[in-house]
């Protein structure tokens, strides 16, 4: 459907023409004073300039002619010269009864759907997935599918961090843990095992015991009174442990293959894991792909680029300069190579860009990662377009998002200062969200629990999305649980109000058919009108600048105008059949508009809460 500000820039297009001036001044805009009008155009102060007349003249003369048409009921001219107005009841309706006969409700699908590459995610493969995943996860998953409902092929990527250093030391550690299993027998010679050598907690425990073991450090022994002795045995013992780590990496990345055969198994028990949690915050990914995969086309990519002369050796390393001209600061060279031989994280987003271009031709990319990676990225975008593995002007964007803190402002951490674990984290919303249903005690226990999950998880992605993404916030488990203000409970309960509405009318023998919507009867119902009908609008200017917060902000004023409207209509004593119907009829659209919008923002609403 076309959009309302859309049909009212027309209808002023008409009139500024019908009085001699250029339609580019017939500009519609929401009204910055709702008291006065619903929206308004500015455009007569501009065209004042360019005819050299009083705006208040213009404005009076385009008023003239848009109150020969029908769609307003109210077109003024106020000084200096405005235009302001307010639209017909029975266009507003009319637009209504359109969206609620549309399954779409009168979104669009793109002309030219695009295909789009979403990477986010992000999870490291053997390390619990914490909190600093979280908002790469809500965010991308939300971006994806305003994408999706738009009509775009959105592609979306997790793109596992599954080739660095920790896979070395986990291999290490298991083998000092089990020495005795055939990976770690040179001489060994048949088949490995189909079953890994340890469980999903065991994994969880062998890597950051691993990493602890290679990174010791002297101080905090001296702190606990080892004696000097000990420390240097200790960090000897650290020293080694973290070169067999090194190698152990280097030896997998080369294709030694009991260590392959050991990160298969860490794969998939890492894999399985990663998807149990990311389907409880209601994440999935097309593409379970990661940064092993793109191995294979590094060799030949650095050697593109060296055959191009793009890069040279600096500091024993190879270097790409990506510094342009017009940069505001300087900007250092793109590491490809180190001085080891070792490819970096670069050089993998890298090979991964040929193999999508390779797999998918796609038309843009977005990349959702933590703002401090932000460097990283325009050096990849650059050396990417430097290089043509993509056509120069291809769409590469890069949405940083900034950090969750605590309540004190630093990054949020567990009560012992650890980091905290994404399942930990998700429980505790649920545990609170749970108590304060059974203080209503209306639901029995087990439904409370469940209900529990989908308002935790609406709390949490609410939280977090309702801030514009590159803002740091401060996770407030009360304030995000609360069923009032700006929050996921908040915006549930109204569209759980509702279907309680919709199921008393039908317990009352009426049916949800033929429901036509009727103009307006009072200022809050076409308050809601008007809001409703911005549904189109704003889940296209949310994508275009990949902004889930504006659809945050949309539900939030849209479950306000919801409440005002029924707080003074007496929707089921109603006698008037027909306005009943009406009522029924836009309440019901207020809820599936609501319920488009969540589901974009990757949350459900409950029956009842
Ligand atoms: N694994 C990375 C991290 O934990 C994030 C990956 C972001 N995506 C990318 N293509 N580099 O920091």
């Amino acid at each position: 459907m076309k959009k309302i500000l859309a049909m009212i820039e027309e209808e002023l297009k008409s009139a500024f023409t019908a009085c001699g001036y250029e339609e580019r001044f017939a500009k519609a805009v929401l009204s910055n004073r709702p008291d006065l009008c619903e929206y308004q155009c500015n455009g007569a102060m501009a065209a004042a300039k360019a005819y050299k007349k009083k705006p208040i003249d213009i404005a009076n003369e385009v008023v003239e002619k848009l109150r020969e048409g029908h769609m307003f009921s109210m077109c003024d001219a106020v000084m200096p010269g405005f235009i302001n107005l307010k639209l017909e009841g029975g266009f507003a309706a009319d637009y209504m009864n359109q969206m609620a006969a549309d399954e779409r409700l009168g979104l669009e699908k793109a002309e030219n759907p695009l295909t789009i590459v979403v990477d986010y995610g992000g999870a490291n493969v053997a390390k619990p997935l914490h909190v600093g995943h979280l908002r790469s996860a809500v965010i991308g998953e939300s971006v994806k599918r305003m994408g999706r409902a738009l009509g775009h092929n959105m592609i979306g990527d997790v793109h596992l961090g599954d080739w660095g250093l920790q896979m070395g030391l986990i291999i290490e550690e298991l083998r000092d843990r089990k020495p005795e299993l055939p990976y770690f027998d040179e001489s060994f010679t048949g088949e490995y095992p189909a079953e890994a050598p340890f469980t999903i907690s065991e994994l969880e425990d062998i890597y950051p015991t691993a990493s602890k073991k290679a990174k010791f450090k002297a101080e905090d022994a001296r702190k606990d009174g080892v004696s000097e002795e000990e420390i240097a045995k200790l960090e000897a013992a650290s020293k080694a442990f973290a070169e067999r780590a090194h190698q152990a990496t280097r030896r997998l990345q080369e294709g030694y293959a009991p260590f392959t055969a050991i990160w298969h198994h860490i794969m998939n028990v890492s894999k399985a894991d990663l998807k149990k949690n990311y389907g409880n915050l209601n994440v999935d990914f097309d593409l379970w792909k990661g940064e092993s995969d793109a191995q294979a086309y590094i060799p030949a990519l650095i050697q593109n680029l060296i055959d191009q002369g793009l890069a040279y050796e600096s500091q024993g390393a190879l270097v790409v300069d990506i510094a342009e001209p017009t940069d505001s600061k300087e900007l250092p060279p793109c590491i490809v190579r180190k001085s080891d031989g070792a490819a970096l994280y670069a050089t993998s987003d890298l090979g991964t860009i040929i193999e999508r271009e390779k797999d998918f031709h796609p038309d843009a990319y977005i990349y959702i990662a933590d703002k401090r990676q932000e460097l990283h990225f325009t050096q990849v975008f650059r050396v990417a377009k430097k290089a043509g593995f993509v056509k120069p002007d291809m769409s590469m964007s890069f949405l940083g998002f900034g950090t969750m803190n605590g309540k004190d402002g630093k990054p949020f951490k567990t009560r012992d200062g650890g980091v905290m674990r994404l399942e930990h984290l998700i429980a505790d919303i649920d545990e609170a969200v749970y108590q304060r249903i059974m203080e209503n005690r209306t639901v029995s226990e087990d439904e409370a629990k469940e209900t529990a999950k989908v308002v935790g998880l609406a709390a949490l992605k609410y939280g977090d999305l309702s801030n514009q993404a590159a803002k740091d916030y401060i996770f407030d488990i009360d304030r995000f649980i609360s069923f009032e203000g700006n929050t996921g409970p908040y915006n549930l309960y109204t569209i759980v109000r509702i279907k309680s509405i919709l199921n008393k009318y039908q317990e009352a023998g009426q049916t949800l058919e033929n429901l036509t919507i009727l103009p307006a009867a009072s200022e809050a119902e076409k308050a809601l009108m008007l809001e409703i009908a911005k549904y189109n609008d704003v889940l296209e200017t949310a994508f275009a600048e990949k902004a889930p917060h504006k659809i945050c902000q949309y539900i939030y004023d849209l479950s306000n105008d919801f409440n005002r409207f029924y707080h003074d209509t007496k929707i089921l004593s109603e006698e008037n059949r027909e306005q009943q119907k009406s009522w029924i009829g836009l309440i019901r659209l207020a809820k599936d508009v609501l319920n488009a919008c969540i589901q974009v923002l990757g949350f459900e609403a409950p029956e009842r809460m």
